[in-house]
């Protein structure tokens, strides 16, 4: 099953593990990773699941569909890094994924 590293704005890492198809926010809630809030569970409506995808990664993922480019630019903190964490599917390709999470969601 696949990993995923978060690290957290001050630095500290935490890895989880994922199941087949969960999304990486899925995985942050349940594993209790406090900066992924995802107030709308999921529906790429609220933007409070928003992480950054570790350079060594950028290029692993599909790129954003439509909602969820305009949602990140709608975001106060985006960064060309910047992603939706409920948009993200884990598969074994994405194993060993790193996220950086936000200081806050806004
Ligand atoms: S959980 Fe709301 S946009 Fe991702």
């Amino acid at each position: 099953m696949p990993k995923i590293t978060f690290v957290n704005a001050d630095g500290t890492r935490r890895t989880v593990v994922a199941r087949d198809g969960q999304s990486v926010m899925s995985a942050a809630v349940e594993n209790g990773i406090e900066a992924i809030v995802a107030e709308c569970g999921g529906a790429c409506a609220c933007g409070t699941c928003h992480c950054f995808i570790d350079e060594g990664w950028a290029d692993r993922l599909a790129a954003p569909q439509s909602l969820e480019q305009e949602m990140i630019e709608c975001l106060l903190n985006p960064a060309v890094s910047s992603r939706l964490s409920c948009q993200i599917r884990m598969c074994d390709e994405l194993d060993g994924l790193v996220v950086h999470l936000p200081e806050a969601q806004y």
